[in-house]
């Protein structure tokens, strides 16, 4: 295990992810119900853009301080306010910090809702421990999610969302998370998966879409966009995220959100490259 999320917290991947995990989680909270929030590969929860790791790579450089200084249309500044509210005052603070996705649910959740946030990395779960230690709704779990997640199926609440989010350090990572989430469904069909991919190359790309299309769920909605033309498949072209039963109105917020962050981050020509569904019917 290599991989650090330090040195690329903020940056445009993880820019996309988490607009799209916010825009979930505010819809999850429009009913009164409580509901769960699943993190499978958490990272720390909270970074220092100060800190050296950032320093080194200043991939927030090309991400989240992007975000805002070219202003958004009023629609899209809507839907993404409460996530850029957190970033800008964590950002102001001395030394700057930036939100990953578990510091995201804990802040745009309720008391009634619950997080289980899960990491390998002992010391990254460490962090992560101390800094929701105050926390009666959370609980981290130190330990390998593919092995953790199916105990953590059906959530009591029945309703909520597990955010999949690996490293993709591993070149059979592709299948061993569309087979984890074919045990996950069986479990809990009715949950909300969002998983993240890298886009290296096209092929590995559509074989792991047509793996999730071919899953038992119910709708899933496929997001990408590009920060360089797919020519070369030795570097992080764009990223996406294919979402599991996703609640009704993303879909159009997400094409008002693509249009406006992929030129932010495209080089080269590239940019919005899809939004629409890999599965539209609903389970039968
Ligand atoms: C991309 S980072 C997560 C970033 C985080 N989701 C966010 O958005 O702020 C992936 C994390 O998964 C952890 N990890 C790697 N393999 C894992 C596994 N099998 N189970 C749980 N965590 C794992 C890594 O240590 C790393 O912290």
């Amino acid at each position: 295990m290599n991989y650090r999320h330090a040195f690329h917290a903020g940056n445009f991947a993880d820019v996309l992810k988490h607009i799209v995990l916010a825009r979930i989680l505010i819809h999850l909270k429009a009913k009164e119900a409580p509901f769960r929030v699943i993190d499978t590969h958490a990272g720390t929860g909270l970074y220092n853009l100060e800190g050296d790791e950032a320093q080194r790579t200043g991939e927030w450089q090309e991400g989240v301080a992007l975000v805002g200084r070219q202003p958004p249309p009023p629609q899209v500044g809507e839907l993404i306010a409460p996530w850029l509210q957190l970033c800008g005052n964590l950002m102001a603070q001395k030394p700057p910090l930036y939100p990953g996705s578990p510091w995201i649910s804990s802040d745009l959740t309720r008391a009634q809702d619950h997080l289980v946030f899960c990491e390998k990395h002992p010391e990254d779960a460490g962090r992560l421990r101390r800094n929701f230690e105050r926390s009666k709704r959370v609980k981290v779990m130190e330990g390998d999610a593919w092995k953790l997640l199916p105990g953590l199926l059906p959530p009591p609440e029945r309703r909520g969302l597990v955010l999949v989010d690996p490293p993709y350090e591993q070149d059979n990572e592709f299948k061993v998370i569309a087979d984890a989430l074919a045990g996950a469904l069986k479990r809990w069909s009715t949950g909300i998966y969002a998983v993240w991919y890298p886009i290296k190359g096209m092929r590995e790309v559509e074989n792991f879409a047509n793996r999730l299309a071919a899953l038992p769920a119910g709708r899933t909605l496929r997001f990408e966009i590009s920060r360089y033309k797919v020519q070369r498949v030795d570097r992080l072209n764009g990223c996406g995220m294919i979402i599991l039963n996703p609640p009704w109105k993303l879909e159009d917020e997400l094409r008002a959100i693509g249009d406006y962050l992929a030129p932010l981050f495209a080089k080269e020509g590239a940019g919005f490259l899809r939004l629409d569904w890999l599965k539209e019917e609903e389970k039968r």
